[in-house]
């Protein structure tokens, strides 16, 4: 570790030669990814444990954190198309049935470093993805409470960030069913501890095996609506071409839609790029997810992907939770490209190409690492 000597990046950050990423002291080994609007990604060779500590877990945030928050003066609204606009504090939360979810939250621009050709962008790699376990009570039972109507489609979510000059506010929505899936709550609590500010501190929408952008930070305001929401984080924000697109190619906002659920994506957590092994016994590991599917296969190449092998997954699992996986590998000398590639439930399998689009999202190719053997 070096004292930083970047230009744009205060003093006290340091360089992780190892690594070769920037770091703050205090958050633990995380990559800084911006610090204007903190966006922290997780090494991954820290995905080594199925929950992920909440200190080790990546940190999304599109503008500043609210400066003050006091759990005692904190209100959540539920109005829009319901009965009756219904107001809850903190307690009144706490007084509704419970109900906690493992849920792999992952970032839709997580890998969009790895574009080529580059796109614009936080310059996510490997390690915008992270796994906890999330409490609090079910969304359903909220809106219950209020009454949904019957023309009341899609549910948005507002979040109390620190809106810098005229960027529009965080706010999202997700369809009716989505949100009345009884596994869809109000999180006030991550890994058994009260959410921290970064998580969105004291609740946030979880909306599990969708991209993390569902899942808004600092929830305030809930609003049953009679269609989606219209506002920057749902169009341009967060959409995918209909069609596969060649870079350079422009896109039709009517030629994309919002996205939703997550991709089928593994990817390597040792050994780690560019190591030196000895050859023998050498244990390849890593993470598999797809969001709402499971994953079924992990599998394995050491040979430029001419055959591959099964890795054996590890026994956690739960319906919207990543799985880990280890794979025992007798290397000889040499150089070599370790590739992983998951297959789910739904018949997906990793492409050797992830779909390039404009705003560099659902980056799921092969994953690969170099390495040598001496
Ligand atoms: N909610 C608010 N209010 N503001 C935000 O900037 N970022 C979203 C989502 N919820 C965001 C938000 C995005 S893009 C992601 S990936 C997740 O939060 C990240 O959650 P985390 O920071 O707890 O990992």
């Amino acid at each position: 570790m070096g004292a930083a000597a970047l230009i744009g990046w205060p003093a006290w950050a340091q360089i992780n030669e190892q690594r070769n990423s920037i770091e703050v002291p205090g958050e633990d080994g995380m990559i800084v990814r911006s610090l204007r609007f903190l966006d922290l990604e997780t090494p991954v060779d820290y995905f080594d444990s199925w929950l992920t500590p909440v200190s080790h877990f990546f940190v999304r945030n599109h503008m500043h954190e609210p400066v003050e928050l006091n759990a005692g003066d904190w209100r959540l609204t539920v109005g829009g198309e319901v009965d009756k606009t219904e107001t809850f504090s903190l307690r009144e939360l706490a007084q509704l049935p419970v109900h906690s979810v493992v849920n792999t939250l992952e970032c839709a621009g997580n890998g969009r470093g790895l574009y080529r050709p580059q796109v614009p962008g936080i310059q996510w790699q490997k390690g915008a993805v992270s796994t906890a376990r999330f409490s609090g009570p079910r969304l359903a039972d909220v809106l219950h409470r209020a009454g949904v109507k019957s023309n009341g489609k899609h549910v948005m979510f507002r979040g109390l960030d620190e809106v810098p000059g005229k960027v529009p506010p965080f706010i999202r929505s997700i369809p009716i069913e989505k949100a009345l899936d009884s596994d869809t709550i109000i999180a006030t609590h991550m890994n058994g501890e009260p959410l921290t500010k970064h998580h969105g501190f004291p609740a946030r929408s979880l909306v599990p095996g969708w991209i993390g952008a569902a899942s808004v930070k600092w929830l305030t305001e809930i609003k049953v609506l009679e269609a989606e929401f219209v506002g920057n984080f749902m169009s341009p924000g967060y959409r995918f071409p209909n069609q596969p697109v060649k870079p350079g190619d422009s896109v039709k906002p009517e030629d994309t839609h919002v996205l939703t659920g997550l991709s089928v994506k593994s990817v390597i957590s040792g050994p780690l790029e560019g190591s030196g092994l000895k050859s023998g016994r050498v244990t390849v590991h890593g993470a598999a997810w797809a969001g709402e599917a499971d994953i079924v296969k992990v599998e394995i190449s050491t040979d430029g992907g001419s055959t591959w092998n099964a890795a054996a997954l590890r026994r956690e699992q739960s319906r919207f939770a990543w799985r880990l996986w280890n794979y025992a590998w007798t290397a000889k000398r040499g150089d070599y490209v370790i590739q992983s590639r998951a297959t789910d439930s739904q018949g997906r399998v990793q492409p050797s190409d992830a779909g390039w689009n404009p705003s560099g999202y659902l980056y799921n190719a092969i994953d690969e690492v170099k390495i040598h053997v001496g």
